[in-house]
C-alpha cells in the first residue's frame, strides 16, 4: 500500500483533520486496508512483504503513522492519535502472527483450497469398459472355469519369438501374410526388434519357463501391416490359448472349443472344423460357428440372403491345432512325452459377430456415441 493510499504519508493537518474524533474513521480505514493485506498473504513470501509493509522500521505503515501523525501532531489530537495507534498496532502483530503460524503449520486454507458450497457440483462422467475389454473378459471368464489361467506378453517382440521359434524361419511363405512394423534400432543393435504380430510368441515364453501341465490363455494387442477396411486393422487383439500335457488328445481339443463357443454364443450354435495350415501347429483347422444370425441357414428373417454369413450359413472364428512336435525342440519338452492344443482368437472379429457390429474400425475411433451404446 502506498502512503498516498493511506496517507500515513501526511501530517493530520494536511488531511483536514483537527479534533479526535475525526480520527475513528481514518484508523477504521487503515484497519480495512489492513486485513485485506492479511487475506492474499497465503504463503512465506508473501507474508514477509505483507510483514515488512506494515511493521517495517522505517516506512512500515505503523512507522509513519508515529512519524508522520503521532510525533508533529497538536496537543489536543496526540493523546488520541497515540491511543489509535496502539490499538491498530495490538491488532496489526497479533494478526500477522497468527498468519505466520497458520501458513507455518500449513492449517490455514487457501483461497484455492476454499470450498464454496454454493456452486453446483462437477460432474464427472463415469467412464465404462471398451467392447473389446469386455469381450476380453467373456472369454477369460469361460477358459477361467475350465482351469486355464492368464499371462500377458510383450508387444515388442525378437523375430526368434514371433517367428523362428514357432517353426517360421526366415524366408519362409508364412511371413509374408504377417508383415510388420520393426523398430529404429541404434546400429550394432543385438537383435532386430518388432511389434509383435499374434499373441502366439507367448506359446514359446510359456513353455520357456513352465514345465507341463500348462493351461494358458494370453490376451493382448498385436500388429501388422495390414491397410484399414471393414475386417481388418494396423492394430487389433487377439487371445492365444495354450494347453499341453502328457495326454492331451485331439478330442480335449475340440471338446474344449465347441465348450468354449457354445458358452459365448449359446448353445444352440454348431461348430465345424476345415483343414488349414500354421507352421506351429499339426494338424491346424479353421474354426467355423453356424451363423448366430440366422440359426445357420443362410436365410435372414426377412426371407432374404443372411447379411452376416452372407448366405453360407457358417461364419469361419479362429485358427487353431495340435502344436506342432517341432516346437517342443526349442522349448526342451519332449515331443514324444507331451503333447497339446493351441488356438488364436482374433477378439475384433469375434465382438463385431457378437454384437453386429459391420466396421472394425469403430473400435478404434472412440467416439462416445458408439461406445455408450456398450455400457
Ligand atoms: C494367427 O495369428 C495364429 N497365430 C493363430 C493360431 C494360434 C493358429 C495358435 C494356431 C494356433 P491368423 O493370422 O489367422 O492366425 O489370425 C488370427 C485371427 O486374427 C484371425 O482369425 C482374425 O480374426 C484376426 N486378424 C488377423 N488379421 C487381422 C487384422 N488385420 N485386423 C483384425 N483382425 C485380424
Amino acid at each position: 500500500m502506498s502512503a498516498q493510499e493511506n496517507k500515513t504519508g501526511l501530517p493530520l493537518v494536511h488531511l483536514g483533520i483537527t479534533r479526535p474524533e475525526e480520527l475513528s474513521a481514518l484508523f477504521a480505514d487503515l484497519r480495512g486496508r489492513f486485513n485485506a493485506d492479511c487475506a492474499c498473504a497465503l504463503d512465506e513470501s508473501s507474508w514477509k512483504q505483507f510483514r515488512d509493509t506494515w511493521l517495517g522500521r522505517k516506512s512500515g505503515v505503523l512507522a509513519q503513522i508515529t512519524d508522520n501523525w503521532l510525533k508533529p501532531a497538536t496537543p489536543e489530537l496526540k493523546r488520541a492519535v497515540g491511543q489509535q495507534l496502539n490499538e491498530l498496532r495490538a491488532h496489526v502483530e497479533s494478526q500477522i502472527e497468527s498468519r505466520r503460524a497458520a501458513i507455518e503449520t500449513g492449517t490455514e486454507e487457501t483461497a484455492r483450497d476454499r470450498v464454496d458450497l454454493s456452486l453446483p457440483g462437477v460432474i464427472r462422467p463415469v467412464g465404462s469398459r471398451h467392447l473389446v475389454r469386455q469381450v476380453f473378459q467373456e472369454i477369460e471368464d469361460i477358459f477361467f472355469s475350465i482351469g486355464f489361467s492368464v499371462v500377458d506378453g510383450p508387444e515388442i517382440e525378437t523375430p526368434y519369438y514371433n517367428f523362428e521359434a514357432l517353426n517360421i524361419p526366415e524366408f519362409h511363405p508364412v511371413r509374408d501374410d504377417m508383415d510388420t512394423f520393426y523398430l529404429d534400432l541404434p546400429k550394432g543393435a543385438p537383435t532386430p526388434l518388432l511389434l509383435r504380430t499374434h499373441t502366439s510368441p507367448m506359446q514359446i515364453r510359456t513353455m520357456e519357463k513352465q514345465k507341463p501341465p500348462v493351461r494358458v490363455i494370453v490376451p493382448g494387442k498385436v500388429y501388422r501391416r495390414d491397410n484399414p477396411d471393414a475386417t481388418h486393422s494396423f492394430a487389433f487383439h487377439q487371445i492365444e490359448g495354450l494347453a499341453v500335457d502328457t495326454d492331451i488328445t485331439f478330442c480335449d481339443f475340440t471338446g474344449t472349443i465347441e465348450y468354449f463357443v457354445k458358452q459365448f454364443f449359446g448353445p444352440s450354435v454348431k461348430t465345424r472344423f476345415r483343414p488349414s495350415y500354421f507352421p506351429f501347429t499339426e494338424p491346424s483347422v479353421e474354426f467355423d460357428v453356424s451363423c448366430p444370425f440366422c440359426a445357420g441357414t443362410g436365410t435372414a428373417a426377412s426371407g432374404g440372403t443372411c447379411s452376416k454369413c452372407k448366405g453360407a450359413a457358417w461364419i469361419e472364428l479362429f485358427g487353431a491345432g495340435m502344436v506342432d512336435p517341432a516346437v517342443y525342440g526349442f522349448v526342451n519338452y519332449d515331443p514324444k512325452k507331451v503333447s497339446g492344443f493351441a488356438f488364436g482368437i482374433g477378439i475384433d472379429r469375434l465382438a463385431m459377430l457378437k454384437y453386429g457390429i459391420d466396421d472394425i474400425q469403430v473400435f478404434f475411433q472412440n467416439d462416445v456415441r458408439f461406445l455408450r451404446q456398450f455400457p
